[in-house]
Formats: structure tokens, C-alpha cells, sequence
């Protein structure tokens, strides 16, 4: 993998850059929809593709281990082929899953142990196995595996925590560099800061991150149900350690006005299921604030989504046929209110880039910061 930066904002820490993989560039700063379990939920890869041109998509090593499996995965020859992908994927470690979907779960030194959320079963995640299980899956970046601290969580709790996430993040790059990748192409592996909202453990966990001395890494722990003003104080004194010249990746952020925020703080790759969670529930993300769709005020609205849009779909889609879609729980209206979200959420961050390239990004940003927050 490789990084380079084109432009700096003038105004804030902003940056433009690109991300260099063996299944093609990502130009920064990028969304990555969220495919978790070897799909972007109601978006056909084509779609993704030819209507939104996404540029890398996410998936998810807890849901994938647990279904299909390892050895379907291996025996397609990784999941890029097995869903006919051949842009760059990102697989998130576990470290996330294990703590939010599975049942029952034991933390120890060892790994964390956890009952499927499909059958019950009981597995076992290591720090070495998590490294396994995702050369098998083939994503071009790996994540650690991490312990995700909830919200509130007590300083000393948080503390003790990222010395295990900073242990098991030593176990995974010993097991990463000493294993090959298993379809001919290169993956890297990103580390991730964590230390929940607490400034001095932040610092020493960046510090440390930062020493592993990757080519990539990954802020997590945030937008767990902290205010967003703290939030954005832990990215800033966070991107202010990780070095300027490799890509840094906050994870599971956010709205359209935290990702503004944080590309403003530094941050170049963002994920999150909100576009793609909330459209199947009619929330709809533009470029003049939310939208409700399943409101009544849509009924009789036949106007397009957006008729300035450049995605087929805004086009010829009526308001009050989404919400109509959308009120029959038909499957059409989860796929047109999600690729018409991950389609804006595309939009806003190549505006964001070219923004920066242009110097005018600080006051691009706060007037869209204005706008965004608008209920429609
Ligand atoms: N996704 C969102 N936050 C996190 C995090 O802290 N760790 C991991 N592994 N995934 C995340």
C-alpha cells in the first residue's frame, strides 16, 4: 500500500491524498460503505459501481467467519471473488462485532470468547486468529483486533484497556509479518488508537500506535454515544500525533456533518452504516438537510429526489414514490433510499477533496456544516 498527499488546506488540518492498493486508488478523503457481510445491504456491486462509483467497500471478519465461513471464503479464492469485487476491500477485525452483536463474551489476555448471534455456537477470537481469519478472507486492509471501550467508561477501566488493545495490537503484527497473503496480492495492516474520552490516554495510545510504525492507521472507540464536541477533541489530539504521511482512518463515523468535522481535524477514511442503516427507515441525507420520506408532507410530492443529481435514480424517483416504497416495506424502496444516501455521502466527500485542492475547504465546510444539520 502505498500514500501520498496532493494538497493541505490552508484553513484547517484538512488533506487530500491517495491511497495506493493492489486492486486500484482511493482518492481521499473517501467514504466506504459498509458491506459487512459480503454486501452493502439493497446495493448491487454493479450499482456501486456504475451509479456511485464507490471507490472501496468494508466488510466484516466476525460476520464473515460465521457465515459463510473460512473455507467457502478460501476455496473461492478470497472475497473479492467471491462477491466479484475487484476494488479495494477493508475488513474490520472483530474487535468491534464481538462487543456489539454477540451474546455472552469473556475478555481475557488470551482473546475474547463469544456466542454466535446466529446459532449460539461458541468460538474463540485471538489477536493472532483475527490475523488469520482476515488473510483468509483477502481484504487489501486488515484492522487489529481491538477492545472497543462503550460509553461512559470509567478512566481506569479505559486505561487498563488500551494496554491489552496495544499487547494483542503486538501479538497481531508478529502474526501479520510473519504469514503470507493467500491470492498474490499485498495487505497491510492498520492498528487502532483507542483510551474512550480521556485526553492523557488518548495521547499514549496515539503515541504508541504511531511507533508500531504501519502504513496506515485507525482511530475507534468514538461515535459510541459521546457528545460530538468530545468526540472531535480526542480525533484532534489524535491526528495530531499520527504521522502526516500515512492515511488515518476514523472508524465508525458518522453523520454527514461529523465526517465534515473530522476531514477538518485531519481524518482521510471514514465508514459507517448511517447511510445505509437509516435509508431503510426513510432517512434521507441531501444537499439541503434530512429528509423523512415516510413523513405524510411527501405525499403528493412528485417532484424527483434531486433532479440535479447525477444518479439515475434522484432522477426519475418521485418523493412520493419512495415513500410509498418505503410505508410497504418494499424491498425497491431500501434499495433507491440507500443508493441515493451512499450516493450523497460519495458526493460529499469528493466535494470535501476538491475543495481542499482548491484552498477553499474551511468555509466550504462551514456553511455546508450549517446546511446539513437542517430537518426537511
Ligand atoms: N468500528 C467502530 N469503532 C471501532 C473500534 O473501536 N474498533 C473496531 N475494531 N472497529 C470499530
Amino acid at each position: 500500500m502505498k500514500f501520498s498527499l496532493q494538497a493541505n488546506d490552508p484553513l484547517s488540518k484538512a488533506r487530500a491524498g491517495t491511497v495506493t492498493t493492489a486492486h486500484g486508488e482511493i482518492q481521499t478523503p473517501i467514504f466506504m460503505p459498509v458491506g459487512t457481510a459480503g454486501t452493502v445491504k439493497a446495493v448491487h456491486q454493479r450499482e456501486l459501481k456504475d451509479d456511485i462509483d464507490a471507490k472501496i467497500i468494508l466488510g466484516n471478519t466476525y460476520h464473515l467467519y460465521l457465515r459463510p465461513g473460512l473455507d467457502t471464503l478460501e476455496k473461492a479464492g478470497g472475497l473479492h471473488k467471491f462477491i466479484g469485487w475487484d476494488r479495494p476491500i477493508l475488513t474490520d477485525s472483530g474487535g468491534y462485532q464481538v462487543y456489539s452483536l454477540s451474546k455472552v463474551r469473556k475478555i481475557k489476555e488470551e482473546g475474547v470468547t463469544f456466542y454466535s448471534h446466529i446459532d449460539g455456537s461458541k468460538h474463540l477470537f485471538t489477536p493472532e486468529y483475527a490475523m488469520d481469519i482476515q488473510r483468509t478472507i483477502g481484504a487489501d486492509i486488515i484492522m487489529a483486533f481491538d477492545e472497543c471501550t462503550p460509553y461512559p467508561c470509567d478512566y481506569t477501566y479505559a486505561a487498563q484497556s488500551i494496554k491489552m488493545t496495544h499487547r494483542w495490537l503486538k501479538r497481531c503484527c508478529e502474526r501479520f509479518d510473519t504469514t503470507e497473503p493467500k491470492y498474490g496480492f499485498d495487505q497491510t495492516l492498520f492498528p487502532i488508537v483507542q483510551g474512550s474520552v480521556y485526553k492523557d490516554l488518548r495521547i499514549k495510545s496515539a503515541e504508541f500506535i504511531a511507533s508500531m510504525g504501519r502504513e496506515g492507521n485507525a482511530i475507534g472507540g468514538l461515535s459510541v454515544g459521546e457528545p460530538a464536541e468530545e468526540m472531535y477533541a480526542m480525533t484532534e489530539v489524535v491526528c495530531d500525533i499520527l504521522p502526516s504521511e500515512k492515511p488515518r482512518y476514523l472508524m465508525g463515523v458518522g453523520t454527514p456533518i461529523n465526517i465534515l468535522e473530522n476531514i477538518a481535524l485531519g481524518v482521510d477514511m471514514f465508514d459507517c452504516v448511517m447511510p445505509t442503516r437509516n435509508a431503510r427507515n426513510g432517512m434521507l441525507f441531501t444537499r439541503n438537510g434530512i429528509i423523512n420520506i415516510r413523513n405524510k408532507k411527501w405525499e403528493n410530492d412528485f417532484s424527483p429526489l434531486d433532479a440535479e443529481s447525477d444518479l439515475y435514480a434522484d432522477q426519475v424517483t418521485s418523493k412520493a414514490y419512495l415513500r410509498h416504497l418505503v410505508h410497504s416495506k418494499e424491498m425497491l424502496g431500501a434499495q433507491i433510499a440507500t443508493l441515493h444516501n451512499l450516493h450523497f455521502y460519495l458526493w460529499l466527500v469528493k466535494q470535501a477533496r476538491e475543495k481542499i485542492i482548491s484552498g477553499e475547504f474551511y468555509e466550504w465546510k462551514n456553511k455546508m456544516v450549517k446546511i446539513l444539520g437542517n430537518k426537511l
